[in-house]
């Protein structure tokens, strides 16, 4: 530790400390530019100078590390000119347009001129007129305005490590853009939006469409994947228009992804359901509130009176709260008397590797996933070891990923070729030992995996069994997909069963959209005498219901949120669309059917603290969970991964813009990826004649699809990746995760 003083008032810091941080202990402000916290110091815009006593020279606070005895000073006369000069020569080349900019009220160009008194810019230049580029979809760039802080090239090298842009040009000349202008090669974070710290890079989904000292606040948690991220919701009225990050709460320490940080228009979608429906002559009718939950009701009691309780079967989203959750289970089990509700979740696999094991990882295994795009920030945790913590990255996977920067080494080929090389890793064979003596050596080995990939879990279980110390990240797919299972959810394959045999008679679905999950598309629901919906959207499913009812989204309630790292954090309520909540339709239900469950989500977590001993002693801010294992079962060798005869080998491949129904639903996010796409490699697209937009048609064990083809050149020649979750994918998975298919062109 060093003990300093900063403006007379004495701290003691870390000797790895700057002196801005040492001032930041201690209360002092010291005006900042170019810094932000998640970066790393670089010195840019001089706005930070310091003076400490006894040293002629003048220092930038953001770079300069502390010393011993040092005595700071950082606001004296000499400062406040020189400040003073810095913002009035940043301000010689920088438009004026204040009224107009996007950035107006959170600029800190702007806070800054304030801050220093600077009313008159005593130097004349005419700014240059660059035309405002929109090449991003989600990203204006107005060069203009920028102060070449550097901060969006850094998070976009330092974190994101996409390296998508760069300082061009030199001396005058110098901008931030891409080299020889080409098109942004992007993964549309936004990162560098998040950090701009003028109106230089902006947010096209909020455009021009409010201001921010109208916008309400509210800390949150995303709705849209695993990965748990802290978000603020910014609202006015029943409209959400943007989604803020804060870097000093949560796990992601500010970082979002573009789904999370674009795809929460849904919420605003005029296309969202507003009321009830009853099926009435094949036909779903509007129908009020109470009507819809008398109909489940009635015939919830005369299907349970003909067929017994485990006629009736519940059924509940990754979506849902926990509180939700809980209730439904209760409803399941002690309003309707079965053996509780269902989930589409695995359950063999439960969190143990948070993002700072792995950021600290000093070995990293990434097993059959591309983590960058299915949970993004996973894939920085991941990104960060290689990157900050040199550690070495092996990733199996059949395509090259976003990863490649950071990797040690990747084994890619076909599906079957991946499960061979992973086969070799966990037995000790061929080049892939070298890699399990690699973790096996390692202090804090990590493996990352998908846990949706059955068989994928014998690979799992048989390099945890080989690496003692291995520390596994169960990539889980949807905001609440943990806290569902931990809330008691059942292994669905019974339900699949019953539905099949038709036992089940009845099915009552808060949430879940079955008719778009990879394994469930196929799975006939004709044969069900009930079929109860609760969605925002008429889904896939919802059309098929006999009665429906719409209800709130993420952003319209309270609750919380278990992430993939077995965090739970509450969820909270930012606006009000008018709609029921999950918890309110599963109290109604409770009541007409003669039960009484709470719909508070106060009341339902002092519940969960009695009931679910994980949860007992559980911090809903933002605590761990602390699990019993991280993977348990007896799996199977798998012999093979593809199954079926066909020309390419097919792969489920996961999106960063899209998770399943609801992203579908905002249309900044469909209009850069609206479909479900074919991705081909370019060899195989020559050979068969189709270019990007071509319609070719893939078949599989007698299914045919046809989809809009785009050429990727990261496909492995041979194979074919479609994304999961489309009505029309999903039932092409059916018979397994890797069916070989026929592709045939069309037109
Ligand atoms: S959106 Fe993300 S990937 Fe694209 S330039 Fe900005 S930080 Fe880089
Ligand atoms: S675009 Fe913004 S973040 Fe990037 S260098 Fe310019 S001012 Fe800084
Ligand atoms: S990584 Fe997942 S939780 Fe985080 S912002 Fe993206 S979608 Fe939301
Ligand atoms: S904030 Fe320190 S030099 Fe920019």
């Amino acid at each position: 530790m060093v003990t300093l003083k900063i403006d007379g008032i004495q701290v003691e810091v870390p000797k790895d400390y700057t002196i801005l941080q040492a001032a930041e202990k201690a209360g002092v402000h010291i005006p900042v530019l170019c810094h932000d916290a998640r970066l790393n110091p670089f010195g840019a815009c001089r706005v930070c100078l310091i003076e400490a006593v006894g040293n002629p020279r003048m220092m930038t606070a953001c770079t300069t590390p502390v010393a011993p005895d040092m005595d700071i000073l950082t606001n004296t006369e000499k400062l406040q000119r020189i400040r003073k000069t810095v913002i009035e020569l940043l301000l010689v080349n920088h438009p004026l347009e204040c009224p107009v900019c996007d950035k107006g009220g959170e600029c800190t160009l702007q806070d800054l001129t304030y801050e220093v008194g600077l009313t008159k810019v005593r130097f004349d230049a005419k700014p240059a007129d660059t035309p405002v580029d929109h090449t991003n979809p989600f990203i204006e760039r107005d060069v203009d305005r920028c102060v070449l802080c550097g901060r969006c090239v850094r998070i976009c090298d330092e974190v994101v490590n996409i390296q998508a842009i760069s300082f061009i040009n030199r001396g005058m000349e110098t901008m931030i853009g891409t080299a020889f202008d080409q098109p942004w090669n992007c993964e549309f974070c936004g990162q560098c939006i998040s950090v701009c710290p003028v109106g230089s890079l902006n947010n096209r989904v909020y455009l021009f469409k409010n201001r921010p000292w109208n916008l309400e606040k509210t800390d949150s948690v995303c709705g849209l994947c695993g990965c748990g991220c802290y978000i603020e919701l910014e609202t006015e009225g029943s409209e959400l228009y943007r989604m803020g990050e804060l870097p000093e709460k949560g796990a992601n320490h500010g970082n979002l992804c573009a789904k999370g940080r674009f795809g929460f228009e849904f919420v605003n979608s005029v296309k969202r359901e507003t009321s009830a429906k009853v099926k009435s002559a094949g036909e779903l009718a509007v129908a009020d509130f109470d009507q819809a939950v008398v109909t489940i009701a009635e015939k919830v009691k005369s299907i349970k009176a003909q067929h017994g309780a485990d006629s009736v079967a519940v059924l509940v989203s990754p979506r849902l709260t926990n509180e939700e959750a809980f209730l439904a289970n209760k409803l399941a089990k002690e309003v309707i008397g079965t053996g509780g509700m269902f989930a589409l979740e695995p359950h063999t696999s439960l969190p143990e590797a948070t993002y700072a094991d792995i950021e600290t990882s000093d070995a990293v295994a990434v097993l059959n996933i591309d983590v960058t795009e299915a949970n993004p920030i996973l894939g920085l945790a991941v990104r960060a070891a290689g990157r900050k913590n040199e550690a070495p990255l092996y990733v199996f996977y059949p395509s090259e990923t976003a990863l490649k920067r950071v990797i040690e080494k990747q084994f890619t080929g076909t599906p079957d070729e991946v499960y061979a090389s992973m086969t070799r890793l966990v037995e000790g064979q061929g080049e892939e030992a070298a890699v399990l003596e690699v973790l096996k050596k390692a202090e804090k080995p990590v493996a990352v995996y998908n846990p949706y990939n059955k068989a994928d879990l014998w690979f799992v279980s048989e390099l945890k069994k080989q690496v003692p110390a291995l520390k596994l990240a169960a990539a889980r797919a949807k905001a609440n997909s943990q806290g569902v299972v931990d809330m008691g959810a059942l292994d669905a394959a019974k339900l699949k069963e019953g539905i099949q045999n038709k036992t089940i008679k009845a099915l009552i679905c808060f949430g879940e959209n079955p008719a778009v999950r990879t394994g469930w598309a196929d799975l006939s629901l004709d044969s069900l005498e009930l079929l109860a919906v609760t969605d925002p959207f008429m889904s896939e499913t919802a059309k098929k219901a006999s009665v429906y009812i719409p209800v709130a989204t993420y952003a319209e309630k309270d609750g919380s949120f278990t992430s993939l790292e077995g965090r739970v954090q509450s969820v909270n309520k930012a606006l009000c669309k008018g709609l029921k909540t999950d918890a309110e339709v599963i109290s109604a239900l409770a009541e007409r059917l003669g039960g009484r469950l709470t719909s508070c989500s106060c009341e339902a977590r002092e519940l969960i603290r009695k009931e679910v001993p994980l949860y007992k002693d559980a911090d809903f801010d933002g605590g761990l969970i602390s699990y019993p294992y991280a993977v348990k079962g007896e799996f199977e060798k798998p012999a093979k991964a593809a199954a079926g005869e066909g020309t390419h080998y097919l792969y489920p491949s996961s999106l960063r813009l899209h998770s399943g129904s609801y992203t579908r639903w905002s249309p900044d996010l469909a209009k850069v990826y609206g479909e479900a796409k074919l991705e081909i490699s370019p060899a195989d697209a020559e050979a068969l004649g189709l270019g990007d937009g071509a319609a070719v048609s893939v078949s599989a064990a007698g299914i045919t699809k046809t989809f809009k083809v785009h050429v990727e050149k990261h496909i492995t020649k041979g194979c074919v990746a479609l994304p999961e979750d489309y009505a029309d994918t999903a039932v092409i998975f059916s018979n397994g995760r890797y069916p070989k298919v026929t592709l045939g062109k069309k037109g």
